[in-house]
């Protein structure tokens, strides 16, 4: 879908004239930034109802103490904790106060044997298992830039906190809660990123509420161990209804009031963790204590921008034990820099990504896709306000804006907390909407195009409707679906582009109770159609009753079957879906063995396309064929056949029958010459089956695989020799054929595998530059940085970069007008990390050449100038009388390689005139 087609800006904060500081942000709140307050600004996490701790860093100081009481002025106790030394210059310090009440103000100082903070405030936590309240989140997106000029996340922390203390009138710690963030807290694990962005930019709420933060990928990079990230946060004994994380500190949960938080890591996504989600799940669901679940992990559930960056774990894994409780209500996502709401398809759940005020993203620089459980993709730096009212059984959750990173850096914080989002969930409600109609009534065969029409929206809750969902399907079981969409009421995608870069709703204008199925949208066939209704308390209607039409007329699409899988283990059902039969009664499709003739050979297991060995009374061209018989482990193939015969009339699909190989590797990377091992088992030890390694960007096919090997047992392993630098995949197959039963696993020879290159390493300043590059990884989050010459990637920041969609060759073109003269590098890093993966290539911008006249000569009242012109250019003549100021005198535009202009001089009344030519 292009998006130019959808300039309609959405309903708030429209203006007519472009000004960056508009008039609907002008409220009450200095907006303006203070920065943090300098002094000693302790951290406040992993808060308890009877404990908290504190921590700070200094220099080289060696005493930790922190005082503290129920009032400003009777810091009556004293708690010394502990000083970790962890580099020169950084000492951390950590000390946890006990004994404290629940929901009870207290007051504290920090201090050293040299520094002592000021009294900050905060307020214990309700006791466990409270219902009664509000409870308030801020969550503060992915914030990973240090960069001492821009600040990004120092601002953004002072922008929540100004708006929080403004919307409750009160200060932030009797606002908040609990500060959440979905990882990414720094770009690098580094000391100095801990120390000097996450901690120092949050130092304005800090003091004062608790902070838990999330593992990100960045977390991992300069610190794969997580060795920085386990000494600086205080989470290893957390646990939530006893269930303690097999990986203190990676993944964690815990419970506040009558909530559980599960921060899940989207870097550590193994069998561990899933057996621990499902273990917290169990018990929230169970507890009488609980009524709440939200859940944060790094990759986000859904991504409209770079599509597929996501968690597959938390997508396809997680959540579905998640949605096991009508508890879970929320996942917090980061990830992706820019705002995104959806819910999920089929459950009552929400998913947000906080992308905070990261690395730049915006509309128009990535794979971008409109999926339907998004309902809205916001490219702003924004915070979001969760607030539960327990006594209510409510979450209220609203998203404020303060940034476009499309604006100029000096206008960029123009949004003043504009309100962009607000969505909430009610607890208890069985009400759901009223299970609605088609109003369609098909008395005869149809031509296309049909609008599909829904009854209105019905509901006694009170909640209006967010949603629709209709299906179309070749079948009456809805397996074989022609047609799924669901639509919201409201599709924020895209923006409209210079100079407001606004929202843009791609639904405005459009009636989700009325489905219009195009000309070319169906095949001639019969097919049944149902709607259904969803209230904006993310519950569901009913299906309605399904409505069968025949469609005439149409194109006369090639009969097809299709199974789902390629792989099925030997006990599981499948079914085999066809389409456009030939239209005889006794049209049938058979499941055959591979390598077996269908005539000569009877098929294993067939049906009519009734499901039954007993032919329908009329045909059926579109349906689902429902195969409970176990076969054997083998390969197989199913083919439609028709009029009681062996006449095939589509293609055949192959399939197997058997558990998938487990391929390992013995090393995820190899030394060049080095010898690579794949190791396997579970094998169905065909004596023809056999392990292929296939360089990436490459698919197996007769004469591709860089190396392969039979491999003709249940387990074992190959030993590959002589496999060139590059990155390659190993996959395991079936019999001599291309049938893989494995999944395929990656791994790399050599070191700097990638190359990267460019044709001119002699840039002109202002001009365009391509990078070339082959043999990259593959992944999707694979890029190409600019850095100055003689930086080193991940301690300086970086001066450009460009990702390429994980291609594993190809070029990506730069767009610098203003990079400054000097001296520069780029190489390939890999999976949004600051691994070098390739060679680096220098290369110069050279600054603008100084103008070059060929003549300036006085003729009586004129000047002759000509220069060295470039044509099409444009050149500003200015004049000046005394070298102290000039002023634009003519704009000429060159028509060659040399122009020329006279120019009139009054020698009598200017003795001195000065002139000049620019091409800027
Ligand atoms: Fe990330
Ligand atoms: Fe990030």
């Amino acid at each position: 879908m292009n998006r130019s087609q959808f300039l309609r800006l959405i309903g708030f904060g429209a203006t007519g004239a472009f000004v960056f500081r508009p008039s609907w942000a002008l409220g009450a709140i200095n907006y303006d930034f203070q920065g943090t307050p300098a002094g000693l600004r302790p951290y406040l996490q992993t808060p308890r109802p009877d404990s908290i701790w504190v921590s700070w860093w200094s220099d080289a100081d060696t005493q930790t103490h922190v005082d503290f009481g129920t009032s400003a002025g009777a810091l009556t106790q004293s708690v010394s904790g502990t000083v970790n030394a962890m580099g020169t210059n950084y000492r951390y310090h950590s000390v946890r106060l006990t004994g404290l009440q629940p929901n009870t103000y207290y007051y504290y100082r920090a201090r050293t044997e040299n520094i002592t903070s000021e009294v900050f405030r905060f307020r214990t936590p309700k006791a466990i298992g409270t219902a009664t309240g509000k409870f308030r989140v801020l969550v503060i997106g992915d914030n990973q830039i240090i960069d001492p000029a821009q600040r990004r996340y120092e601002r953004l922390v002072e922008r929540a906190k100004k708006k929080v203390e403004d919307l409750y009138g009160a200060p932030i710690e009797e606002a908040i809660d609990l500060v959440l963030l979905p990882g990414d807290q720094v770009d690098v694990g580094t000391l100095d990123h801990y120390r000097h962005l996450h901690f120092k930019f949050c130092g304005w709420i800090s003091p004062h509420v608790p902070i838990m933060t999330t593992i990100g990928n960045h977390e991992t990079y300069s610190d794969p161990g997580l060795a920085n990230y386990k000494a600086v946060f205080n989470y290893d004994d957390l646990s939530c209804l006893g269930v303690t994380s097999p990986d203190p500190e990676v993944y964690y949960a815990y419970q506040l009031a009558n909530i559980a938080f599960v921060h899940a890591s989207s870097e550590h996504t193994t069998t561990t963790q899933t057996t621990w989600v499902q273990n917290i799940v169990t018990a929230a669901n169970a507890a009488t204590g609980i009524d709440w679940m939200v859940s944060l992990c790094h990759r986000p559930y859904q991504a409209e921008q770079y599509i597929g960056d996501i968690s597959s774990w938390m997508r396809n894994t997680a959540m579905p034990i998640f949605a096991q409780t009508q508890k879970h209500v929320l996942n917090i996502g980061a990830h992706h820099h820019l705002y995104a709401r959806g819910q999920t398809r089929q459950w009552p759940v929400y998913h947000i990504i906080s992308g905070g005020s990261a690395w730049d993203q915006y509309w128009g620089q990535s794979n971008e896709s409109n999926y339907d459980d998004v309902q809205k993709t916001i490219a702003n730096w924004t915070w979001q306000l969760i607030e539960f009212d327990l006594d209510a059984k409510t979450m209220d959750v609203r998203c404020f804006a303060e940034a476009n990173v499309r604006f100029p850096t000096a206008t960029r914080w123009s949004y003043n907390s504009r309100l962009v989002d607000q969505f909430s969930r009610k607890l208890g409600v069985t009400t759901t909407p009223q299970k609605p109609a088609l109003t369609n009534t098909f008395g005869a065969p149809v031509t296309l195009p049909v609008q599909l029409t829904s009854s209105s929206y019905q509901t006694t809750s009170g909640e209006a409707m967010n949603s629709t969902w209709f299906q179309v399907a070749a079948d009456a079981g809805f397996i074989n679906l022609k047609i799924d969409q669901i639509r919201d009421v409201e599709n924020i995608y895209g923006d409209t582009g210079f100079p407001l870069y606004e929202p843009v709703d791609t639904n405005a204008g459009v009636d989700i109770l009325k489905f219009s199925i195009s000309a070319t949208g169906l095949p001639n066939g019969t097919y049944h159609a149902r709607v259904r209704h969803r209230d904006t308390n993310t519950l569901w209607s009913q299906w309605s009753d399904a409505v069968s039409f025949t469609v005439t007329g149409s194109v006369a699409a090639d009969p097809k079957i299709t199974l789902q899988k390629s792989v099925y283990p030997p006990t599981e059902n499948f079914s085999v879906a066809f389409e456009n039969g030939p239209g005889h009664v006794r049209d049938w499709v058979g499941i055959y063995k591979k390598g077996q003739s269908p005539g000569p050979t009877a098929a294993t297991t067939w049906f009519y396309l009734n499901n039954t060995a007993t032919a329908p009374a009329t045909a059926i061209r579109n349906g689902a064929l429902n195969f409970s018989y176990d076969l054997p482990v083998g390969e197989w193939f199913a083919a439609f056949f028709t009029a009681d015969g062996y006449t095939e009339v589509a293609p055949r699909v192959s399939f197997y029958v058997g558990n998938m190989v487990t391929l390992t590797p013995g090393e995820d990377a190899y030394d060049e010459g080095e010898t690579a091992r794949l190791n396997f088992s579970g094998a169905p030890a065909g004596t023809k089956d056999w392990i292929g390694v296939f360089r990436v960007g490459t698919t197996p096919a007769p004469n591709v695989a860089a190396k392969w090997s039979y491999a003709a047992q249940a387990s074992g392993f190959r030993d590959f020799a002589g496999l060139t630098k590059g990155y390659y995949y190993a996959v395991f197959m079936v019999n001599d054929g291309y049938q893989e039963i494995s999944t395929r696993v990656p791994f790399s020879v050599g070191s700097l595998i990638s190359t990267v290159s460019m044709e001119s390493t002699q840039i002109q300043q202002g001009g365009d530059f391509t990078v070339h590059f082959t043999d990259g990884p593959g992944i999707a989050k694979d890029w190409i940085g600019i850095f100055k010459e003689g930086e080193t990637p991940g301690v300086n920041v970086l001066t450009a970069y460009l990702y390429f969609a994980g291609a594993a060759s190809g070029s990506v073109t730069f767009h610098l007008p203003d990079l400054p003269p000097g001296n520069y590098f780029a190489a390939m890093f890999t999976n949004d990390s600051y691994t070098e993966v390739s060679n680096r290539v220098t290369f110069t911008v050279l600054g603008k050449p100084p103008l070059e006249f060929e003549q300036a000569k006085l003729e009586g009242n004129e000047i002759r100038l000509r220069w060295k012109s470039e044509s099409g250019k444009t050149y500003k003549i200015q004049k000046s009388t005394g070298l102290n100021g000039w002023t634009d005198f003519r704009t000429v535009t060159a028509s060659g390689s040399s122009h020329e202009e006279l120019v009139p001089v009054d020698r009598s009344t200017q003795p001195n005139c000065f002139f000049r030519v620019t091409d800027g």
